[in-house]
């Protein structure tokens, strides 16, 4: 059940003393965890992953959860995705995971699992946005960037100037009577068996009804497809420029970290 990956980063890269975070990534396959190097986004050391429980219920992930965090004996906060609309810690929606998770603090489910350790839940989009604008495709862009993860469901993070906007949920916009991730998710191609030509029809779509109303100066493709981006990205047809993550499958375990250190890392103006 358990396995470790080869994502791994050489320790001594990352400098004498880095200042460390831990980022848990809930998906709907895998639950993955690392520490994290807060100054340069390099996981230290090797990335662990657990299969997700299935039914995902809030206590089958918070002890998952757990046990990924207690291989790397880590004590400190520990930031951890969720793949949908979180606000304060509690859960609002489960639009592709189980519904038990509605109105469930997680944060709190997930640090009684830990024994009182500091947990901060966020949007599993807004995470991979944190990630990918410091230390990924926006590190060198400053202004509006707009990063999508396009997967069974969308995703959406917007940050300005470093600062996120959270809980976005651009997949379920509604572009030409249809909700966005119903139009143009990855999973969309896949169901329908589409070409890259046609499912970049939509996607094109959904970056116009989202640039029209918003005006980024960037769009960051994320989600596993992204890794195929020279297939589709230069046949889509909006105005903003779009580029795909870099950090790929680390991002959602460096955006959580980075967002459970938050308290202790910015410094007020
Ligand atoms: C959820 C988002 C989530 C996205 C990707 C959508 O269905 O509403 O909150 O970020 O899927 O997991």
């Amino acid at each position: 059940m358990t396995a470790t990956d080869s994502t791994t980063t050489d320790p001594a890269a990352a400098g004498a003393s880095p200042r460390r975070g831990f980022g848990v990534d809930v998906g709907g396959s895998g639950v993955k965890g690392g520490i994290v190097d807060l100054d340069t986004g390099a996981l230290i050391g090797e990335r662990f992953k657990i299969d997700t429980p299935q039914p995902a219920t809030p206590e089958a992930v918070a002890t998952t959860v757990a046990a990924v965090v207690r291989e790397f004996a880590w004590t400190d906060k520990v930031g951890v995705t969720y793949p949908g609309v979180v606000t304060n810690g509690i859960v609002r929606t489960a639009a592709n995971v189980d519904e038990g998770w509605i109105g469930v603090n997680a944060a709190e489910v997930i640090s009684a699992e830990l024994g009182g350790q500091h947990v901060t839940v966020l949007n599993d989009a807004d995470a991979a946005g944190l990630a990918e604008e410091r230390f990924g495709a926006g590190a060198d862009n400053t202004g509006l960037i707009v990063l999508l993860t396009f997967g069974t469901g969308i995703g959406s993070a917007v940050i300005h100037n470093g600062v996120l906007l959270p809980n976005t949920e651009f997949g379920h916009l509604e572009v030409g009577g249809k909700e966005a991730e119903h139009r143009a998710a990855s999973s969309v191609k896949e169901r329908k068996d589409w070409s890259y030509a046609r499912w970049t029809e939509e996607v094109t779509k959904v970056l116009v009804t989202i640039e029209n109303a918003i005006w980024p100066d960037l769009f960051i493709a994320g989600g596993g497809i992204s890794r195929k981006a020279d297939k589709w990205i230069p046949m889509l047809e909006n105005r903003t420029p779009v580029v795909a993550a870099a950090l790929q499958n680390t991002a959602g375990i460096v955006g959580a970290a980075m967002a459970a250190a938050v308290d202790v890392t910015v410094t007020p103006q």
